[in-house]
């Protein structure tokens, strides 16, 4: 049954240019659930645009000596660009700046002070007497109470995260006067949150709370991660406190009261409203109402952002939602943790980014590959680290090496034996590959649908391995001399598995899905339907490449360029002189041939790992060997996650006599590295081999 989803992705503010970390926290997990719900037929509104209010673009703004709109007309222009040319399929890209939205954020609030939410309330500020201002929270800096940085602002600690008061900051100074800022009284509406508690509490604990009424409706709390869950819940067990929904600054959305002589809407009251009004106005050009979106019991609302918004998704916003009254609450929102780069944290002030517009300067007609690497590296459940040599890797043994390669190998022996002509309608013939393809929609589905994209994006690429895998071990090259009418059959229910494969690929691969599809003949986009279907005599079209390999010179170079570009703050190398060295073992004496030919290391892919109940260091992993699935226990539990390692390629010795750890029965051991720090990696080819080849 089509449903409406309203799916929205945080604002970035329009006071700089994008990096990975933006498109891995917030907008391709996004995007790709936009694109599933879409190929389901359901009625989705994709909506985002510019955060161009707030200080961080007025500080901008003098820093660079622009007006503060000089700076957004900039950014708003980048940043919608960056997203058009990775595929980010907004159904909108709005702004705060745009009359429609300072008319909706200036009608709220109003309506919340007519019910009498706010409380006006003097309190002391930091205010520059050199400059004759009131200090927003990001005009104060000094030392961050909790990691003693000394650059840390008074809202935030770049450096270890924390969320800080401009009060919790030792030694303040004003950033633009470099003088220490004085208290001084001034009067703004607050909201009190503790008000609000304990329905915000029931709301994210159980789903529902008391009084809810129609058009929200109660969420299942188990769907929301854990760690969103126990960020509000640290936030709501440390208490609540009142927090003011205006600001001393000459940039936002003036307040609509009299008395209100420069003061404007918190950002964060006004850039949520943002939502609304992008969807109001996408909605006129569709001729649609935008309340069946935000007013409507069949609207399901999800935010996607990254974990430094959650409050402002999970709390704040919701509470001003409910105050206001008549709008749905969000079902779920499944923020990401955060991506580093190359062993530290991604920092804009340190310039240690990879910024969007310039990977696709370095790598054009390559965004698919970004999006898959950062797909399989999502940082789901926990901080996940991008590095070039892992990019590497992924795009030259996953991409071309499984995915690129099947597809190749199907087309072209196709071509050269057949010309190209099907004999039969699209159908399958080979139980197990119909099974899989099967599999492949049942995981895909269950994956998306739990916010696992990782697992989801595993799942497509299980049925190209399994796709290659038939191929070789039916050998349709070597079959052709004996038995044409066999090998017609093998490739034609590769066929049917590639056209099920480009449906998959549609979710995470835009580029690569139409390519495939216009390779098969096939007009898509190809909607979410196992019965995909074309006639006998139907003509494929010439086969292309789909992915080219990264060379080692091309990641050198990135390497290089963010040193180079960090150098003045390079993190570690203090560290990396200092680094503590692994004792090389001593060499292990002499064996002869057979001995080492007695050992049966086989290349595997792992397909499941969970942890052992009570066993700190031991995760059941099971294998796909090329020979059977087994199960092997392997100590590794402290250096990985578990789902991370679906689709690890891994060597198994797998004639190791049988062993129960914890009384599982662990069938062989997965070979594993040890780095000078420690740290564990897998040992795995370094190219595309199937599982069960033989390493000797
Ligand atoms: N501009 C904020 C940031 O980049 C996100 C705003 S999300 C919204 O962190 F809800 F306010 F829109
Ligand atoms: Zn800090």
């Amino acid at each position: 049954m089509p449903k409406r989803f309203l799916i929205t992705a945080a604002l970035p503010y329009a006071n700089g240019p994008l990096h990975l970390g933006h498109l891995a926290g917030a907008y391709l997990p996004a995007d790709n659930y936009v694109r599933y719900l879409r190929l389901h037929g359901h009625e989705v509104a994709f909506v985002c645009g510019s955060d161009e209010h707030g200080a961080a673009i007025t500080l901008k703004a003098r820093k660079e000596g622009a007006s503060p709109q000089a700076i957004v007309d900039t950014y708003h222009q980048i940043n919608g660009q960056a997203f058009r040319d990775f595929g980010i399929s907004f159904d909108i890209f709005h702004r705060t700046t745009d009359p429609l939205h300072v008319q909706t954020a200036s009608d709220f609030f109003l309506e919340l002070h007519k019910k009498g939410v706010f409380q006006l309330q003097e309190s002391q500020q930091f205010y520059d007497e050199s400059a004759g201002i009131f200090l927003a929270d990001r005009y104060i800096k000094g030392t961050c109470p909790v990691c003693g940085h000394t650059e840390a602002y008074g809202d935030q600690c770049e450096k270890c995260g924390s969320s800080l008061n401009p009060n919790d900051l030792k030694d303040p100074v004003s950033v633009l006067s470099g003088a220490t800022p004085v208290k001084k009284a001034t009067k703004h509406w607050f909201l009190p949150m503790e008000a609000y508690q304990d329905w915000i509490r029931a709301w994210i604990e159980t789903g529902s709370y008391d009084g809810m009424e129609p058009p929200v409706q109660a969420h299942d709390p188990a769907a929301w991660k854990s760690h969103v869950k126990g960020q509000c819940l640290s936030w709501l067990n440390e208490g609540l406190r009142p927090r003011a929904m205006t600001r001393d600054l000459d940039w936002g959305v003036p307040v609509p009261l009299p008395d209100a002589e420069g003061k404007v809407l918190y950002v964060w009251l006004d850039a949520p409203i943002g939502y609304i009004s992008a969807t109001k106005a996408w909605a006129e050009t569709q001729g649609k109402d935008w309340k069946d979106f935000w007013c409507s019991s069949d609207s399901t609302l999800v935010h996607f952002i990254g974990k430094d918004n959650i409050v402002f998704h999970c709390i704040i916003f919701p509470m001003l939602l409910r105050a206001h009254g008549g709008f749905v609450l969000p079902e779920n929102v499944p923020a990401n943790e955060f991506l580093n780069l190359e062993g530290a944290k991604i920092s804009t002030s340190r310039n240690h980014a990879v910024w969007l517009h310039e990977y696709l300067e370095e790598f054009p007609q390559k965004r698919d590959e970004l999006r898959y690497v950062l797909t399989s590296i999502a940082p789901e459940t926990g901080d996940s680290e991008f590095t070039w040599a892992d990019f590497q890797t992924r795009v030259n043994s996953e991409l071309v090496g499984i995915l690129g390669n099947l597809v190749h190998r199907v087309l072209v022996l196709h071509h050269k034996y057949f010309e190209g002509i099907t004999d039969r309608p699209l159908s399958c013939g080979h139980t197990p590959t119909k099974q899989a393809v099967e599999a492949m929609y049942d995981d895909l589905q269950q994956h998306m649908e739990a916010h696992k994209q990782r697992q989801a994006l595993q799942a497509v690429m299980q049925l190209a391995r399994h796709g290659n895998r038939y191929l070789t071990e039916m050998e349709p090259w070597k079959l052709w001399k004996t038995d044409p009418v066999a090998t017609r059959e093998v490739l034609e229910d590769m066929l049917y598995l590639l056209a099920h494969l480009s449906c998959g690929l549609q979710v995470f691969l835009p580029d690569t899905a139409s390519k495939l599809q216009a390779m098969l003949g096939l007009a898509g986009p190809i909607p979410w339907d196992r019965e995909l279907v074309w006639e006998k005599g139907h003509a494929l079209q010439t086969p292309e490449i789909l992915f080219q390999k990264i060379e080692d010179e091309a990641m050198e170079a990135q390497r290089a360029k963010l040193t180079s570009r960090t150098t003045a703050h390079a993190p570690n190398s203090k560290n990396m002189e200092s680094k503590p060295k692994v004792e090389i073992q001593e060499a292990k004496s002499e064996i002869q041939f057979p001995d080492f030919a007695a050992m049966d290391i086989r290349v595997a892919t792992i397909l499941e790992a969970e942890k052992v109940p009570k066993a700190d260091k031991l995760l059941k992993l099971l294998v796909d060997t090329g020979l059977d699935k087994r199960v092997v226990v392997s100590g590794i539990a402290e250096h990985f996650q578990a789902e991370d390692l679906p689709g690890q390629r891994v060597c198994v010795l797998v004639n190791l006599a049988p062993r129960k750890l914890r009384g599982i029965e662990s069938q062989g051991m997965i070979l594993m590295a040890e780095t000078p720090e420690g740290k564990l990696r897998f040992v795995a080819p370094d190219g595309e081999v199937e599982n069960g080849s033989v390493v000797a």
